[in-house]
């Protein structure tokens, strides 16, 4: 149980060692794997360490082994760095103290909060939704639920009451973790109140427990809402962690697709743990004693995976910010490395683009030399924001690790190795060990050698992929495995240079990426469609210089619309209530007709272009039932 993951775990550290260590992931993968495995404490090993099939699908790691992912963040580490800061917390007005907590403190809060939740009820297996801003109870709540076997659905405290609630109801969760409000920079969010919009709406929440963070008045509904800090003066500090199947439920999480609601992505235990541990420590170098500045919040999976999971499995010090980068001014993020001595940074490229266009006056004043490696994730990153966060932030001397994944790999599959890869700008480079992809053509067939573009497929398992949809294997069969019998398809695209590097170049389907968000045109299209005047909604991406995408909606209406401009401030109201601010449209057009083909389908294609201002060729319009509506939505295009 003392044992380090840092002191045994293969470490990558040339070209010769990766090219080594991918092969051996293709060629012996069971060996490869149990050798990374190893590093872990395990209450009982492997019967067998891959079984699977991608056609129902099936996919199992370290089957009948026994482990608990919390044990192995906090009590493995306990040996070694019980006084090493686990967490830092830096909150949104740096006026305010920041936070810190050992892995001695970390793990006792932990073990109480483990307690709470066994006394209010909560049992292995039960779903447990955590509604909370980026405090350190956020993590403190995930590693609790993962303590005792419950399942943890993190909701991003952006997210509206009806979105709170439809997750809520999918996966049917007995208890809400919360707080009373916080600020996001100079905005307060009252996320207590919005929880009480949502429960209402929900039939299976017991209880509600609320951490105190702002002291701001809220009402405590009696008999569901409790008090964090009442429960945790009550609770023991002795807790063992419950032993976990390898295939038990870790955590769901909620992401968009082409169709219907978001979908419930459900991650199990022990190939999550080892493929997060895995990755951390290759793709940033990571080195014991530095400290890990991830700038995503909790409630998407890059906070799960490389602000909570992978850092502390690591033994790492992970810092968790609770503002945004511009508050009280653009040099926010470049304070706190500055403050904290920050090694590692990973951020989105929309903040990257965002700061860009405030000038590179503001680094004169900071001092950036305790950076080693940089990284990016959740979009594209154009070359122009690669070179100015080189130059400055990392002064020329970091790599940069752009990192592809998505909310179902569980971690990164395509990325540089910090200070081993040859980086190339606005490539994802290679596939990490362990990760098969493949480019597809249009007819199903696997695009060989080089200087090609297709469709992301992977056609082999990797221990951190999601295993189904929560209560939908079904939905995930079709959505991952029909397109491409036999491969997982990510819906990206991709192309593979003369030299054999990746690089993606965005969704191929109907979800867009809006500042790294990742949403489903089809949400948006429901949300705005609930407005009494909206008949028809068709919602599409655009090139945006700053959120990467842009939201454009082409909108129906019945009768003629006397006030354009309440209409659409209506829209983008109604769409931040069903869904959240970040889904907001940022144009809106009103229409007379859609283009729709005979079988009634919208030709999004033209859609698109109309959006993106490139109207000069929009390809075949014959198959239209109307094609007079295409003039008509270009001469009113915005
Ligand atoms: O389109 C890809 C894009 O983000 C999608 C996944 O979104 P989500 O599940 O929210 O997870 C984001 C964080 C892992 C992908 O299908 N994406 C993610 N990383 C990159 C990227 N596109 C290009 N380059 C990347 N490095």
């Amino acid at each position: 149980m003392n044992q380090t993951l840092s002191n045994n775990m293969k470490q990558i550290n040339s070209i010769e060692e990766y090219n080594a260590q991918y092969k051996q992931s293709v060629q012996n993968h069971d060996v490869f794997w149990a050798d990374a495995a190893e590093s872990f404490s395990w209450r009982k090993k492997w019967d067998t360490v891959l079984d699977w099939n991608f056609t129902e699908p099936s996919v199992k790691w370290f089957n009948g082994a026994e482990c608990n992912l919390s044990e192995n963040c906090l009590d493995r580490q306990l040996a070694t760095r019980a006084n090493q800061v686990a967490i830092v917390w830096e909150p949104n007005d740096p006026k305010e103290q920041h936070r810190t907590l050992t892995y001695k403190q970390l793990y006792d809060e932990v073990c109480r909060f483990a307690n709470v939740l066994k006394n209010t009820g909560a049992k292995r297996g039960d779903r447990i939704c955590i509604y909370l801003p980026m405090i350190p109870e956020a993590a403190i709540a995930m590693l609790a639920c993962a303590r005792i076997g419950a399942i943890h659905t993190v909701v991003f405290a952006g997210f509206s009451s009806t979105s709170l609630a439809d997750r809520i109801n999918d996966c049917q969760c007995n208890l809400l973790i919360t707080a009373d409000a916080f600020y996001r920079g100079e905005k307060k969010i009252e996320l207590k109140k919005i929880v009480d919009e949502a429960l209402p709406q929900t039939t299976t929440i017991k209880n509600c427990i609320v951490y105190n963070h702002r002291n701001t008045a809220i009402e405590m509904k009696q008999g569901r809402d409790l008090w964090w800090s009442d429960l945790m003066k009550n609770a023991s500090v002795e807790n063992k962690a419950e032993a976990m199947l390898s295939e038990d439920p870790l955590f769901i999480l909620y992401t968009s697709g082409s169709t219907g609601k978001p979908k419930g992505i459900l991650h199990t235990t022990a190939g999550y743990m080892v493929y997060a541990g895995y990755t951390f420590k290759n793709v940033f170098n990571y080195q014991n004693g530095e400290v890990f500045f991830c700038t995503a919040d909790v409630g998407w999976v890059t906070g799960h995976t490389y602000l909570v999971y992978g850092p502390l499995l690591n033994g790492a010090t992970t810092i968790m910010f609770e503002g945004i980068p511009v508050y009280p001014d653009h040099g926010r993020f470049w304070d706190v490395v500055d403050k904290h001595k920050v090694n590692i940074f990973y951020t989105a490229p929309t903040a990257i683009r965002s700061l860009e266009t405030y000038g590179t006056e503001i680094f004169k004043t900071k001092d950036l030399s305790s950076l080693r490696v940089l990284g990016t994730v959740g979009e594209p990153i154009n070359e122009e924001a690669w070179h100015w966060y080189d130059k400055n932030a990392g002064k020329g001397k970091c790599p940069i690790v752009d990192t592809w994944w998505q909310t179902e790999t569980g971690g990164i599959l395509i990325s540089p190795i910090a200070t081993v890869t040859k980086l190339k700008p606005s490539f994802a480079t290679f596939p990490l060990p362990g990760v098969q992809p493949v480019l597809m053509d249009g007819q199903g067939k696997e695009i060989s050698g080089n200087d090609v573009e297709g469709n992301l497929c992977i056609k082999f398992p990797w221990p951190g992929m999601a295993r189904t949809i929560y209560g939908n294997h079904e939905r995930f069969r079709q959505t991952y495995f029909s397109s491409y019998p036999g491969y997982y398809f990510t819906g990206d695209g991709c192309k593979r240079d003369a030299d054999g590097y990746y690089r993606i170049t965005g969704r191929v389907d109907d979800v867009i990426n809006v500042s790294g968000h990742r949403i489903g045109t089809g949400e948006i299209e429901d949300a705005i469609d609930e407005h009494e005047l909206v008949i028809e909604t068709a919602v599409v991406g655009f090139p945006h210089d700053i959120k990467g995408q842009g939201i454009y909606a082409y909108v129906i209406c019945t009768g003629k619309v006397e006030n354009e401009e309440k209409l659409r401030t209506e829209i983008k109201a109604m769409v931040t209530e069903k869904i959240g601010a970040f889904a907001r449209p940022d144009k809106i057009q009103v229409v007379k007709g859609l283009p729709k083909t005979r079988s009634g389908k919208i030709m999004r294609r033209i859609l698109r272009k109309i959006a993106e201002g490139d109207i000069s060729n929009l390809g075949d319009t014959t198959t239209l039932i109307d094609p007079t509506v295409v003039g008509q939505i270009k001469e009113g295009a915005l």
